[in-house]
């Protein structure tokens, strides 16, 4: 029998918007005990390829200019309002990185999914919590990398935007039946 309460945990987990946060600003400690979570992720060889660029205050707003800078949004002032009030909104913003290692013995995606697996992690520990939080890959990520300093074998995978949430309006998001997706060979 699989432990009911890591199942429950596993179901509970949901994306929560910047719309849906309150604008306060979560405990540096906090994201940390996040981080460690997410740093007991698996890993092939341990290459452990995850870092992370958290990003909160004045340097959230450094960041969303830049976004802006990059994808050209300078002309468009809704958009550029708009992702300046998802980044206020949030308390921290964490760029999921990606190290491969120098001999890149591991394949590229096996680091990715690593990575991914440590960003589950971080996920799953805001259940029961107000902390809430989701995955976005900004279109031109790849144009940060000279903004957040990255070198050659490290790659930006998306932002993991933190806030704290009161209400949250229940969203019921279909999942496939997974039972016609498996082939079961006995
Ligand atoms: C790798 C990855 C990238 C994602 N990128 C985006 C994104 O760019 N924009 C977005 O609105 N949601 C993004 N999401 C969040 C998904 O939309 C969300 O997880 C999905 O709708 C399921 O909702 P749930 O997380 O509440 O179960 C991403 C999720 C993952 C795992």
């Amino acid at each position: 029998m699989i432990n009911n309460k890591i199942s429950e945990i596993i179901k509970a987990r949901k994306s929560v918007f910047p719309s849906q946060f309150n604008g306060k600003e979560i405990e540096k400690n906090t994201i940390l005990e996040l981080l460690k979570n997410a740093n007991t992720a698996p890993t092939h060889k341990l290459t452990q390829p995850w870092f992370f660029k958290v990003f909160s205050k004045s340097s959230k707003t450094s960041l969303a200019k830049e976004l802006i800078k990059q994808n050209k949004l300078i002309q468009n002032t809704q958009k550029e309002d708009k992702l300046h009030l998802k980044f206020q909104k949030s308390s921290h913003i964490i760029c999921i990185c990606m190290r491969r290692d120098k001999t890149k013995s591991i394949p590229e995606w096996e680091e990715i999914a690593a990575t991914a697996m440590a960003v589950q992690n971080i996920w799953l520990s805001c259940v029961d919590s107000n902390i809430g939080g989701y995955w976005s890959t900004p279109k031109g990520i790849e144009k940060l990398n000279k903004f957040l300093n990255l070198k050659k074998n490290e790659k930006c995978l998306g932002f993991f935007y933190i806030g704290i949430y009161e209400l949250i309006k229940k969203r019921k998001l279909p999942r496939k039946n997974i039972e016609t997706d498996t082939e079961w060979l006995d």
